[in-house]
């Protein structure tokens, strides 16, 4: 039904191999036989889960699950008005079990873990990969062992990793130097890889398109907005949307639109300047510590998924993420963590540079949830107010000016 092939040289791979990328050094891809899937919109009446579209994803087992997807898709239309368009939506990843999006492609990539007989798994994460991958590990009943870059790792997903029972390990070092270290762990040790490079990752991840086509009535937005860090997420989305397109169930496929942070940006510059590839950022830096990443592995997918669908990509200040995320929590009452603001703060931007079209229906997606960096909401906001245990005293502060 399915077999791994190299996005460059095209040499296959069997589906039980454990490969991550071929002996060329190419990143690789599921490819289904399409002629063998039959599904209509039709068939797919479930109630929205990852595993509704269970037809569409490489895993045969019994799958290891805590109910992942399923997230809503908000109209925003303060929001809309504020940056000047008609139609924004916010599909809100930061509802998934561990308030992250992370948790589709866990979903995905553990139970292949326990189908290809694996025993360990183990990622490096800016976080909310550990999290997830400490969740569905506990969920597997196997161990996980993550590696983080010390210091830079938001706190809710430290929690989440330390709590579940991962071994974590805090790097001196960033993410790419977490994630080069735990590629030779895995190939020494056989644990199983479970950061994006891994393509069954990615096919958890796609069906965010799923989700989003199913709920707009199985038609695709004009254009997705999305955060960009490793550049797993923007290919995965793609790839759902083509899928869709290929086996008719819908006719178009949005223009993907990546934002990075103004300090982490190697796809936004690679896109800018026309080149085949991105050039390494060898000390990223942003307030928005899940995408603080320079050296994205999946960036050569990334720049063919933006291309291909006429899309673009876009860099935001720090300030402008801030800005951004107030907006969202305090306009539209939905809470979301740096990095996933950056998504309105680039849709902001492209509509004032003319690129976004007035008419255009946009899905920005809000990959994790706001608690997950509850130091950073202390730094940004006013502190709560200090007053003595009298009603005077409560009075006195409601009505002042301050906060
Ligand atoms: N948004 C959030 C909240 C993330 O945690 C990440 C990536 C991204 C966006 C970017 O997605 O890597 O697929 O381009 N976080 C990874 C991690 C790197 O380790 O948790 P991407």
């Amino acid at each position: 039904m399915y077999h791994l092939e190299c996005i460059e040289c095209r040499r296959k791979y069997r589906a039980n191999e454990v490969i991550y990328t071929c002996t060329c050094g190419g990143l690789l891809d599921i490819v289904y036989d399409y002629s063998k899937i039959h599904i209509t919109a039709n068939d797919l009446k479930a109630p929205l889960s990852v595993w509704k579209y269970r037809a569409l994803l490489p895993v045969s087992r019994e799958p290891v699950s805590l109910k992942e997807g399923g997230t809503p898709l908000y109209r925003v239309d303060r929001v809309a008005e504020s940056v000047g368009l008609k139609k924004v939506y916010v599909k809100h990843e930061g509802m998934n079990p561990t308030g992250s999006f992370k948790d589709r492609g866990m979903t995905v990539g553990v139970t292949k873990a326990l189908e290809l007989g694996m025993r360990t798994v183990a990622c490096a994460s800016t976080g909310n990969t550990s999290a997830s991958l400490a969740v569905y590990g506990a969920r597997a009943g196997i161990p996980a062992v993550v590696l983080l870059p010390s210091g830079k790792v938001a706190l809710g997903k430290l929690a989440q990793a330390l709590m579940h029972g991962a071994k974590v390990l805090s790097i001196k070092g960033n993410f790419d130097d977490a994630l080069k270290l735990v590629r030779d762990l895995c190939d020494s040790e056989g644990f199983y890889l479970l950061n994006s490079v891994n393509p069954y990752r990615l096919e958890g991840q796609k069906t965010i398109a799923f989700e989003i086509a199913d709920q707009l009535g199985w038609q695709a937005p004009d254009r997705i907005v999305l955060p960009v860090g490793n550049a797993g997420n923007i290919t995965a989305i793609y790839k759902g949307f083509m899928e869709l397109r290929h086996l008719g169930i819908i006719d178009s496929v949005p223009k993907m639109t990546g934002i990075q942070a103004e300090g982490a940006s190697p796809v936004v510059r690679a896109i800018k300047n026309n080149e085949p590839a991105i050039t390494p950022e060898e000390k990223p830096e942003t307030v928005a510590t899940a995408i603080r990443i320079g050296n994205p592995v999946n960036a050569i997918k990334a720049l063919t998924a933006i291309r291909e669908s006429g899309g673009t990509a876009e860099t935001v200040s720090d300030a402008e993420i801030i800005q951004a995320q107030h907006e969202l929590a305090s306009l539209e009452g939905i809470g979301v963590e740096p990095a996933s603001a950056s998504s309105i703060a680039g849709l902001r931007k492209l509509v004032r540079m003319g690129v976004v079209e007035k008419d255009e229906t946009v899905v920005c997606v809000t990959t994790g949830h706001l608690l997950k960096d509850s130091e950073h909401v202390l730094a940004v906001c006013p502190k709560p107010i200090e007053i003595d245990a009298t009603i005077e005293a409560v009075k006195k502060a409601v009505f002042s000016d301050k906060q």
